[in-house]
């Protein structure tokens, strides 16, 4: 199988701004708990008008600008969302029209919730192994915001709305990503009730188990993902976790040793952004010129599922 690159990046993040202080007025909460618990200080919320599908064709105009690739060159089109404006069309539906892809490519979202664009990832090299076309546009956004608990003050603070995107290449020769996904089907730790249910769709989570979860989680799919492209951690250029906690991302850097200029957090300003927070990074990255053309990221997402993956990419 020829591997993926990733050749752009780009995100979209909505208006309005949240700090702690705000949260306070809301709920019985403080700055203090939540920096302290967290490492989040302030998150982004849509504000009325801005949807998901905006902040996803924001991110994604931006990735195909970066990457210089043109809307008729994409091959395939996944938004990785727990949180779509319309669960029929699909995000990635309103994006074809939107950004004007092809309409003879498969174009759809996937949940895999936090995990979730490193799923889209591993499925878009398998796509694009199957298709004439050699770029595809890999999406991860989310409006958490509508799907908060108010009256749960262990989660309301800790999510943020946002987009991040990246164009990927598939070309003869390249190495696979690696990627290393699982899941063990769990309802009861994080969970968002859909229509059916007869239940409230907003977040509920038991956030002390799933942190032990991530803990775990992480360098396990570290170790799987490096065992898996025969790469060691010293070939790696830099090392993406997904935002959910600061604690999280400390305990892996520590573990592994990770060097300040080889990690990076953003969880202080845009609050978990669920499928989002790992392209959010990459495009971060990418814009401050520490991540380019031939860089090696090794990338680790867990959430909701429960489920897991890793990958390591280069940039093209
Ligand atoms: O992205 C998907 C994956 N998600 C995650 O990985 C999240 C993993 N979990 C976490 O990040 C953490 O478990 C949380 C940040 C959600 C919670 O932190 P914690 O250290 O596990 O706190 P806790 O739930 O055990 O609560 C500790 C105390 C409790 O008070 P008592 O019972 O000790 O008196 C809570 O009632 O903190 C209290 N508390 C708060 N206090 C002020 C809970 N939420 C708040 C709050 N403000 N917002």
């Amino acid at each position: 199988m020829n591997g993926i690159k990733i050749r752009g990046t780009g995100r979209g993040l909505p208006g309005r701004l949240v700090t702690n202080r705000d949260l306070e007025n809301i709920v019985d909460t403080s700055d203090d708990w939540i920096v302290s618990r967290t490492g989040i200080r302030t998150r982004r919320y849509c504000a009325p008008g801005e949807t998901l599908s905006g902040l996803a064709a924001s991110a994604a105009r931006r990735a195909l600008e970066d990457a210089g690739v043109s809307p008729a060159e994409i091959g395939a089109c996944i938004v990785a969302t727990l949180s779509a404006d319309t669960l029929v069309p699909a995000a990635a539906c309103l994006l074809q029209r939107e950004l004007d892809l092809p309409p003879d490519i498969p174009c759809f979202d996937l949940n895999a919730a936090c995990t979730g664009f490193l799923f889209a990832l591993h499925t878009m090299e398998c796509l694009l192994n199957a298709s004439p076309r050699k770029f595809g546009l890999v999406v991860g956004a989310e409006n958490l915001s509508r799907l908060i608990n108010w009256e749960d003050r262990g989660t309301c603070i800790l999510f943020g709305d946002g987009a991040g995107a990246a164009v990927v290449e598939c070309r003869e020769g390249w190495p696979s990503i690696s990627a290393v996904t699982g899941c063990h089907g769990n309802d009861a730790l994080l969970r968002v009730p859909g229509a059916g249910t007869g239940e409230r769709s907003l977040i509920s989570m038991e956030g002390t188990r799933v942190f032990k979860f991530a803990v775990e989680a992480v360098p396990w799919c570290m170790d799987q993902v490096l065992k898996k492209s025969g790469r060691t951690a010293a070939e790696v250029d830099f090392f993406v976790f997904h935002q959910a906690n600061a604690r999280i991302i400390d305990l892996a850097v520590r573990k592994y040793r990770i060097p300040p200029e080889k990690y990076y957090k953003n969880i202080a300003e845009y609050g978990n952004t669920s499928a989002a927070s790992i392209p959010l990074v990459l495009s971060e990255l990418r814009e401050q010129g520490r991540i380019g053309p031939g860089s090696r990221v090794l990338a680790v997402g867990f959430g909701g599922g429960l489920t897991w993956g890793g990958c390591l990419i280069e940039f093209a």
